[in-house]
């Protein structure tokens, strides 16, 4: 399970950031066809807004569409070193806020001031008790009719799964050469899963308005899920949705594909 102290010292000095995390957009073709073909769909009805809150930004490679989306943009992430990227990279910003967090807390959000939370491709590397401290804190930064956006780890749903494989060795090698496991889960977290989310929110005062459980460069293993999670007494309350996309790697297959005949010739390195 990456812990905290594993995020920071992987993000915080390790890591080699000369492309701002745009690599992780290449199966989408670039970030701009990740956002506005996977991530722009899903958020569509949230923005734009008064008051953003992103956890997790890295070197901003969603803050610089969310940016545009509302008055004020919070940025938090545990890496100072990321906060002082963003902070160079969005100069010019003056609605922008910057911090480095603990990996849990969100205390420089004042209380009912926020529209939109939003964190991806960062918290499927978080803990069970990474996500439930931001989950916790949900209630009360969030104003009554407003929504996060989370996307986290489901690999807990393989958890007894694989506690079984592994009491036999070399089993685990086996099954994945013999294509039955995946071989690379991304560093996803073993205790978190959608059902856990569901529930952090319940227990929270709030709800999940859907959970999109989702294969991510995987063939088999639904190993994320993204939440939108609503405060109980929102108007936009109602029962949970839940859906298993298997084309979700399609679609990243057909962004890619539209990327090659529409990505701007003089823009191809950050699109
Ligand atoms: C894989 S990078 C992704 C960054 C950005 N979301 C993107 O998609 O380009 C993960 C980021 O999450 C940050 N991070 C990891 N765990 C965190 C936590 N518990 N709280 C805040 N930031 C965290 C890391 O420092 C890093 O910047």
């Amino acid at each position: 399970m990456p812990s905290i102290k594993e995020n920071k010292s992987l993000f915080d000095g390790k890591y080699n950031w000369t492309n701002r995390g745009d690599e992780w957009s290449m199966a989408w073709g670039g970030p701009s066809m990740q956002w506005h073909g996977t991530i722009l769909p899903r958020i569509k009805s949230y923005i734009p807004t008064n008051r953003i809150v992103e956890i997790a930004c890295g070197y901003g490679r969603w803050t610089q569409y969310l940016k545009d989306l509302c008055k004020n943009l919070v940025v938090i992430d545990i890496s100072g070193e990321c906060i002082q990227a963003c902070k160079q990279r969005f100069s010019e910003c003056s609605h922008i806020e910057y911090h480095v967090n603990d990996g849990t807390t969100l205390d420089m959000i004042s209380d009912s001031s926020v529209d939109f939370v939003f964190s991806f491709d960062s918290l499927v590397h978080a803990g069970e008790s990474v996500i439930n401290a931001y989950i916790c804190q949900l209630q009360r930064i969030l104003i009554n009719a407003g929504v996060a956006f989370i996307h986290h780890s489901n690999l807990g749903e393989y958890d007894g799964t694989y506690s079984r494989i592994r009491k036999i060795p070399r089993l685990e090698g086996l099954l994945i050469r013999l294509g039955v496991l995946e071989k690379n889960l991304h560093w996803r977290d073993f205790s978190v899963d959608a059902k856990k989310v569901e529930r952090f929110a319940d227990e929270n005062g709030l709800r999940c308005l859907s959970q999109e459980i989702i294969p991510w460069g995987t063939k088999r293993m639904f190993i994320d899920c993204i939440s939108t999670i609503a405060k109980n007494k929102s108007s936009l309350n109602r029962g949970n949705r839940i859906f298993r996309n298997r084309r979700f790697m399609e679609e990243t297959r057909y962004l890619l594909l539209l990327s090659h005949l529409y990505n701007s010739v003089t823009n191809q390195a950050s699109n």
